[in-house]
């Protein structure tokens, strides 16, 4: 296996994923899904293996949506992908097609672009189209919509929040209607990024609440060994000992499969052999090197791109107090310490802080307390924040 750092790799290569996936399928047989995890996590190599790989009575649509920036182009985009699944019979058949033809008087075969006059249409367009999909498919139709929420924040933009909602409303609505169908969210912002009304009543999952959120985790620690050592191997890197050196990669990188392919990519241009030590020193520089080669300030930046002003210097404090302590914190304990910071910190509006930040990825909340959930990025901001 070659070192790919980013780049696409074949679903033979997505390592360490299969009882996920498994799992995956088992929910799609019963319910939709919206699937988070923090960027580069390995959510487009999943779907990717899934559309590949995909049961013979499952009919997979893959969309990365991260372009679309209304809700008419979201119906031109499914109205697309689903024209090629429909042979031409059926497209001149289809309810969308004529339903279409009958609004505009254009010409049954010619449509190949909603005229934005129809704009106010892009719901019966979208359901129409929808319908079309499901009715001539014995299949079951699986969208897998990749980077949802950066499309509804596009929208969101352009439209306004109402319109993203509707979009959600919509597909809700689908998903209701046709009990076959099924619909896989995913995206490395969350709902609640971009809902910010939702956010605020709490929780981004009305228009979700009917589909099961599933996390992706990092490899386990053996899968994430396992992919360093392939890796190590493919690339021919010399090393003391392949197995510690494949262990402490695995560990540096707090088993993240992005990061894995990053430090064997840098190793292969190591004059000597590699071994643990030299691994940490190299992730270490990694951290602090001010062209920040893997981009690790977004987790910094995105504070101020999708927390209100009112709850950043709560998150910035809290995650400052988390980076310097090695254990732990019970809320009572870490509400203590911003008091110490903050002149009166809202003690609600903490509690909602925290929840959006553990829905973030950053922190996690363990029976003890809070903690970061990644030792990587907890020791990056130490440095970055220069906390200590
Ligand atoms: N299961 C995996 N096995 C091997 N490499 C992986 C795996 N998942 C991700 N990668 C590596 O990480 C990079 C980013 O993965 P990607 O699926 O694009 O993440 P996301 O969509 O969560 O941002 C890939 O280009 C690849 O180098
Ligand atoms: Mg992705």
């Amino acid at each position: 296996m070659r070192a790919n750092p980013g780049g696409e790799i074949a679903p033979a290569e997505v390592f360490g994923r299969d009882k996920l996936i498994e799992r995956l399928w088992r929910i799609l047989e019963r319910q939709s899904l919206v699937l988070s995890a923090e960027r580069r996590m390995g959510k487009t190599s999943i779907l990717k293996k899934m559309r590949a790989e995909a049961p013979a009575d499952k009919l997979p649509v893959y969309r990365d949506l991260e372009k679309v920036r209304s809700p008419l182009e979201f119906a031109q985009t499914i109205f697309d992908d689903v024209e090629s699944y429909l042979s031409r019979s059926k497209r001149t058949a289809a309810k969308a097609r004529q339903w279409l033809t009958n609004l505009t008087g254009l010409e049954i075969g010619g449509i190949v672009k909603f005229p934005d006059a129809v704009a106010d249409e892009w719901k019966t367009l979208l359901s129409k189209t929808i319908e079309d999909l499901v009715e001539y498919q014995d299949r079951t139709v699986i969208f897998f919509w990749d980077e949802m929420p950066l499309m509804l924040d596009n929208i969101k933009k352009k439209n306004g929040e109402s319109a993203a909602m509707e979009v959600l409303d919509t597909l809700r609505s689908l998903r209701q209607t046709h009990s076959e169908l099924r619909m896989v969210y995913t995206g490395s912002i969350g709902l609640h990024n971009v809902l910010t009304s939702l956010k605020r009543s709490g929780y981004a999952n009305r228009p979700t609440n009917d589909m099961k959120a599933v996390d992706v985790p990092p490899l386990s620690p053996n899968d994430a060994e396992e992919l360093a050592r392939r890796l190590l191997e493919g690339e021919n890197i010399e090393t003391d000992d392949i197995q510690t050196t494949a262990k402490a990669i695995a560990n540096a990188v707090d088993g993240i499969p992005y990061f894995i392919h990053h430090v064997v990519d840098h190793l292969i241009e190591e004059d000597e052999a590699v071994n643990a030590a030299r691994v940490d020193a190299i992730v270490n520089t990694y951290l602090i090197e001010p062209q920040d080669p893997w981009d690790l300030r977004y987790y910094r930046e995105r504070i101020d791109t999708y927390y209100a002003n009112d709850e950043k210097q709560l998150v910035l404090n809290l995650l400052d107090i988390l980076a310097v302590t090695d254990t732990s914190v019970p809320f009572d304990d870490l509400f203590n310490r911003l008091e110490s910071r903050l002149v009166n910190p809202d003690i609600e509006k903490t509690r909602d802080v925290l929840t959006l930040i553990q829905q973030d990825h950053y922190i996690l909340l363990q029976s003890d307390g809070y903690c970061f959930r990644f030792p990587l990025i907890k020791y990056w901001w130490r440095m970055h924040r220069g906390v200590r």
